[in-house]
């Protein structure tokens, strides 16, 4: 069978509607998958070579991007492939059989719920949604047009993962007493500029913003850096932590834990004076029920005039998942790590392969048609995304930050008292006045896991508005999918 490809089209006539059901074509046992690639910066970019590659039995079909630029390299390489910068043109084809969404945070949800609507499977980037809610509706979609939908945290598909639980579970370390998670990468600031940038040529406007809000974009450069706006993006928390928070969720909680019980957070974006408005500093604490998770997030080196990240200080360590037992510790992160004792005495070295097979692991589901072979199912990377997006909204919920009342929110807890600590001294050694500098402190926020919602006091309409977001129509997720 063979797919003509369709030239980029430079109109923005694009149809409002949702797409029509499709009907998926009938697969035979020995027939290549069509792929069809949405987003092909970055990220998407090495998708099309992982996805695509001859071995996995798949053809790069579809390649869709409202950025020119982007799209116009993998046209090149791919003549056969349907090149559309919109994504409900591309989904009208009735020969793709998946879609690997990695455009935009904003996107995420949207495109995989257009994409199973129009009868394809779903390989979707994490943070799989903008908000918690549409997170759930994509899951729901998920399930009503029984498609496999998989989420991008690859690591659940690295062999190490079992390897570290088996051990847990062998006793060698003794009984879990609580997580440390931690995310040190450096990074600068994004400019701000006087007037707000003029959209580029070669992107159309439209089908970027999707279902964000036009607002004038004041950063030095349009793509990777929305990644530092709520309007496009979930801030550092948002961008690794999904990675983090789903090793926590799977190799400490075991997948228990749907969503914690209570949530709290602070910090601030210090030292830039830029366009970004997420936090480049930011603590959170995780009541989960099983054993507690406190988590670090810091973009700011280990001290003011270096270029060097920060480190975990009691443990030396900049390992993302550290597992705090009785008898020693596990730390370690992407492809390895190790178990010490509590003597910081190596145990048991552990080494992965960051996840190499997720590709191929979302193929096989597709094919055998079994949510069960999937090793990121939609619901747990949706859940793993929730858990960042609920750490964001205890942050953004903050007020003045004020020391003692940040080690009161969670009294007499000393992983909690540490992580309040390490903040504060993580700033003062890159000389921020926490109270120039506007640092924040959240409420405790309690979550009602069933409903994925907040309940008691804090559950105000502020902090309820959060969970879901204003769409710009007609991109717009709907109640019923
Ligand atoms: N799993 C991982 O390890 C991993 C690694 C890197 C990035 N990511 C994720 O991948 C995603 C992309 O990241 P990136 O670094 O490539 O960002 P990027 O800014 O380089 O690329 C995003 C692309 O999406 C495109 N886009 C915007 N709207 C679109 C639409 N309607 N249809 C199709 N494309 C659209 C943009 O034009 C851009 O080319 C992010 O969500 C990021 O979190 C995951």
């Amino acid at each position: 069978m063979s797919i003509t490809r369709r030239r980029f089209v430079q109109s923005s006539l694009a149809a409002a509607s949702l797409p029509l059901l499709a009907s998926r074509r009938v697969l035979g046992a020995n027939d290549d998958l069509n792929l069809a690639f949405i987003g092909l910066g970055g990220r998407g970019g090495g998708h099309v070579g992982w996805f695509g590659s001859k071995q996995n039995g798949t053809r790069v079909a579809g390649l869709c991007d409202p950025d020119e630029s982007r799209m116009g390299g993998h046209a090149k390489k791919n003549p056969d492939a349907i090149a559309e910068k919109d994504v409900r043109k591309l989904l009208e084809n009735k020969d793709i059989d998946a879609v690997v969404i990695a455009s935009c945070n904003h996107w995420h949800c949207l495109g995989a719920i257009w994409a199973v609507q129009a009868g394809k499977d779903v390989y979707v980037e994490k943070p799989i949604s903008n908000n918690v809610w549409e997170g759930r509706k994509l899951v729901e979609a998920s399930r009503k047009y029984n498609k496999i939908v998989q989420g991008g945290t690859q690591q659940r598909s690295d062999p190490l993962q079992a390897e570290i639980k088996d051990y847990l579970d062998s006793g060698a370390l003794g009984k879990m007493q609580y997580v440390r998670l931690n995310r040190f990468g450096v990074r600068g600031e994004i400019g701000k500029r006087d007037t707000p940038m003029p959209w580029p040529d070669n992107v159309d406007k439209d089908l970027w913003l999707g279902p964000a809000q036009d607002l004038p974009i004041m950063r030095r450069q349009l793509q990777y850096d929305w990644h530092w706006d709520w309007n496009t993006g979930a801030g550092e928390l948002g961008n690794w932590g999904p990675h983090i928070v789903d090793d926590c969720r799977n190799v400490a909680l075991r997948d228990q834990v749907a969503m914690p019980k209570r949530v709290v957070a602070g910090g601030g974006r210090f030292a830039w004076n830029d366009a970004g408005n997420t936090p480049n500093t930011h603590f959170i604490y995780y009541d989960t029920g099983v054993v507690p998770v406190v988590m670090a997030v810091h973009n700011l080196p280990i001290k003011k005039g270096t270029n060097q990240g920060d480190i975990y200080a009691r443990l030396k360590t900049r390992a993302f998942l550290v597992i705090q037992c009785e008898n020693g510790y596990y730390a370690g992160g992407r492809g390895g790590g190790s178990a010490y004792d509590n003597d910081n005495k190596v145990l048991k070295k552990f080494k992965g392969d960051g996840g190499g097979q997720h590709a191929a692991n979302f193929l096989k589901a597709v094919r055998s048609r079994k949510r069960e072979d999937q090793n990121a199912e939609i619901e747990v990377t949706h859940l793993s995304s929730a858990w960042c997006h609920l750490g964001n909204i205890a942050y953004r919920l903050g007020k003045e930050y004020n020391s003692e009342e940040a080690k009161d929110r969670v009294k007499g807890y000393g992983p909690w008292e540490e992580l309040v600590e390490g903040f504060e001294a993580h700033c003062a050694a890159n000389e921020i006045d926490l109270g120039k500098e506007g640092a924040k402190l959240g409420p405790m926020i309690e979550i009602d896991a069933a409903k994925e919602t907040f309940t008691g006091p804090s559950a105000t309409d502020e902090a309820k508005a959060l969970l879901r977001r204003e769409y710009r129509k007609p991109y717009v997720v709907p109640d019923e999918v």
